[in-house]
C-alpha cells in the first residue's frame, strides 16, 4: 500500500512538469523536481559555484548538488513524481541506491516541436503553473487561470539556451532512456498529443502500476 513512485523522463519541453501537476492531484503525491529546486535556490553558493552558471549555459549542476536535492526530498516523501532527474548515467546509479520505482514513463516528443513549446511557455510566479502563449494560452494573458498570479518567461527559455539545453540532454540524459528501455520498465508516451489526451495516457499507465 502507499502513494505511487512515479518517473518521469522526456526532453527539455517535453511535458514533464505539465502531467506532474496533474499526477499530484490525481495520486496525491509530491513533486520532486530538480529544477525547480534549483530555480528557487539559483544564488546558493555550492564547492562548484552556484547553479545559476550551469543553469544559464544550459548544463547540468554538478551531481552532487542534485544527489543531495534528491535525496533529502524523497527522504520526506511517501509517492512521488520524479521530474528532472536522472539527467545522466551516474544519477541513474544515485537513485537505484536510494528508491524503488513503481513506474517509469518517457513522453516522447520530436526534437523539431521542442524549441517552440520552450520559447512560448509561462509559468506561475506563485504557483508554478506552466502556460504557452500558443498551445496552452491562459484565459487572460499573463495571469494564471488557477490562482491569478503574474506569468513570467524562465531566464533559460531563450532559444539559444534552450539548444543548449536539447545539446546536453541529447548527450546526457538519451542515454538514460536507453538504460531503463533496455531494462524493460520504460512506458513510451506519445507527448506530442494535447495536454489531456497525453494525461489519459499518463493516468492509465500510472494507475495500473500502482498499488490498489
Ligand atoms: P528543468 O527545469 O528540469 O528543465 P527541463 O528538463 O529542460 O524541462 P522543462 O521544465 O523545460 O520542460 P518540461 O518537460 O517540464 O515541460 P513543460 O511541462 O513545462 O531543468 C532546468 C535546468 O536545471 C537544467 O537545464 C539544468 O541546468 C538544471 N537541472 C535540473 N535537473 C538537473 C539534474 N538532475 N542534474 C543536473 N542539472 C539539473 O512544458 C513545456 C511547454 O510546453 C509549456 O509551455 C507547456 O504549456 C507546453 N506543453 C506541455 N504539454 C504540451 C502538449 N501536450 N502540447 C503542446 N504544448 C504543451
Ligand atoms: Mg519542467
Ligand atoms: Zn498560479
Amino acid at each position: 500500500m502507499g502513494a505511487p513512485r512515479v518517473l518521469l523522463l522526456g526532453a527539455p519541453g517535453a511535458g514533464k512538469g505539465t502531467q506532474s501537476r496533474r499526477l499530484v492531484e490525481e495520486f496525491g503525491v509530491e513533486h520532486v523536481t530538480t529544477g525547480d529546486a534549483l530555480r528557487a535556490n539559483k544564488d546558493m553558493e555550492t564547492e562548484y559555484g552556484t547553479p545559476r552558471e550551469f543553469m544559464e549555459a544550459g548544463d547540468l549542476v554538478p551531481d552532487p548538488v542534485v544527489n543531495e536535492i534528491v535525496e533529502a526530498a524523497l527522504s520526506e516523501a511517501d509517492g512521488f513524481v520524479l521530474d528532472g532527474y536522472p539527467r545522466n548515467e551516474s544519477q541513474v546509479e544515485y537513485l537505484d541506491g536510494i528508491t524503488d520505482l513503481d513506474a517509469v514513463l518517457y513522453l516522447a516528443v520530436a526534437e523539431s516541436e521542442l524549441i517552440a513549446r520552450l520559447t512560448g511557455r509561462r509559468v506561475c510566479e506563485d504557483c508554478g503553473a506552466n502556460y504557452h502563449v500558443e498551445f496552452n494560452p491562459p484565459e487572460e494573458p499573463g495571469v494564471c487561470d488557477e490562482c491569478g498570479g503574474d506569468l513570467y518567461q524562465r531566464d533559460d527559455d531563450t532559444e539559444a539556451v534552450a539548444r543548449d539545453r536539447i545539446e546536453t540532454y541529447r548527450e546526457s540524459t538519451e542515454p538514460v532512456i536507453e538504460y531503463f528501455r533496455e531494462k524493460g520498465t520504460l512506458v513510451e508516451i506519445d507527448g506530442e498529443q494535447t495536454p489531456d489526451e497525453v494525461w489519459t495516457d499518463v493516468h492509465e499507465a500510472v494507475a495500473e502500476r500502482a498499488d490498489p
